[in-house]
């Protein structure tokens, strides 16, 4: 690997990151040679390799193996394997994508090495220090050196904390491969006709974030909250594996069906993105799908009480219910209607960040 000061360092490690790499390493490499770096914290395959493989994505030049543990343990591995890694590549820029502890751990390497650090998805806020991904985003920002803004509302979210002058707003790379890959799903999926659902019959949902699944008696209202919402319609449940797990434990699978609610696999990009495009409905805690919803003119109930992603609710598009399944039915009467457009594409970008982004970064080199 040769030596240089336009050598990009990108570290991914979690389903999200692969999608957002994916919308900038083709573009990023016509201007910059670019290492990209996969920590391993997402490892089985239907977490991460599906998404390299469906996304046409480079395989990863280094992979840290880092897999599962606690917050401190993930990070802490991330640290002890990259550093040598950025002492033998000594890149120009370490880039990183959003706010899992793959990002943290990027940065914290690149901090201390120093090497200038990128970060993609800056500024984004939910104003909830309990969620880990606040307390990193925090982090992150305060040490990049150039602040990659998916909306205006992150850029004035840096602002506020006078941390703006190093900041782009380029759109959002994860609406970039909403928008190409949508229509290539519709063509390439058969998820409908493999769980037998008919379009507009079924609301799809998901749910991952600790503060939801962890706690049995949180996890109890999380299960109301998807049989309310299965009333309106049967609801497709993939499973996350820190869910599935939590579920396990409380022995609460079995009863699902019964709830009308279809628990499966995770599943990859082009399933996930057919499924969301063709559903009444989404019901979730993640950030990304409230997002892909918001693209696929898809009414979103959010099982959290705030959101980084404040356009898809300001547009209405969006109800935050957090775990209340008495606000399920109100929330659903008040989104809009089937055949409704959402001004999502144009809010994140019309499907161009990741030329933007690599057009800042081969700027800032
Ligand atoms: C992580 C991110 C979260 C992001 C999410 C995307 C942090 C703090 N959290 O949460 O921001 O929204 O990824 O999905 O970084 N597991 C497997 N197989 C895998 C990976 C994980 O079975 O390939 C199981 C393990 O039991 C693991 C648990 O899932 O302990 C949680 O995985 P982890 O990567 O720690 O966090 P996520 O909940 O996926």
């Amino acid at each position: 690997m040769e030596r240089s000061g336009r050598t990009v360092l990108t570290v991914v490690g979690n389903r999200p990151q692969f999608i957002k790499a994916a919308a900038v390493s083709a573009h990023l490499r016509e201007r910059a040679e670019e290492v990209l770096v996969h920590t391993g914290q997402h490892y089985d395959p239907e977490l991460s390799d599906v998404f390299f493989e469906q996304l046409e994505m480079p395989a990863p030049d280094r992979e840290l193996g880092i897999g599962s543990g606690s917050h401190s343990e993930q990070t802490a591995a991330i640290l002890t394997r990259l550093e040598p890694l950025v002492a033998e590549i000594e890149p120009g820029a370490l880039l990183v994508y959003g706010d899992t502890n793959s990002t943290l751990g990027g940065a914290l390497v690149a901090a201390k090495a120093p090497v200038p650090l990128i970060h993609v998805e800056a500024g984004m806020r939910s104003g909830n220090r309990a969620m880990p991904e606040e307390l990193n985003r925090m982090v992150v920002d305060s040490l990049a050196g150039l602040l990659l803004c998916s909306t205006e509302t992150a850029l004035r979210n840096l602002r506020d904390e006078g941390r703006d002058e190093q900041a782009v707003v380029t759109g959002d790379v994860m609406a970039d491969i909403a928008l190409t890959f949508g229509p290539i799903a519709d063509q390439r999926s058969d998820v409908l006709e493999r769980l037998d659902l008919e379009p507009r019959g079924f609301s799809v949902a998901t749910a991952h974030r600790p503060g939801n699944v962890d706690d049995p008696e949180r996890l109890r209202l999380l299960v109301d909250v998807l049989s309310r919402a299965a009333q309106a319609a049967p609801v497709v449940f993939p499973v996350h594996p820190r869910t599935r797990s939590r579920l396990d434990e409380m022995r609460a699978l079995d009863g699902l069906p019964e709830r009308g609610i279809t628990a499966v696999e995770p599943l990859g990009y082009l399933d996930m993105t057919r499924l969301v495009r063709a559903a009444r409905g989404v019901i979730t805690d993640s950030g990304g799908l409230q997002k892909e919803a918001f693209l696929a003119s898809v009414p979103c109930l959010t099982m959290r009480e705030e959101t980084e992603w404040v356009e898809t609710v300001e547009a209405g598009w969006n109800k935050l219910i957090g775990l209340r399944p008495e606000a399920v039915e109100p929330a659903l009467a008040e989104l809009p209607a089937p055949g409704a457009t959402s001004p999502a594409a144009e809010l994140y970008g019309e499907g161009r960040a990741g030329e933007r982004v690599a057009a800042a970064v081969a700027e800032w080199l």
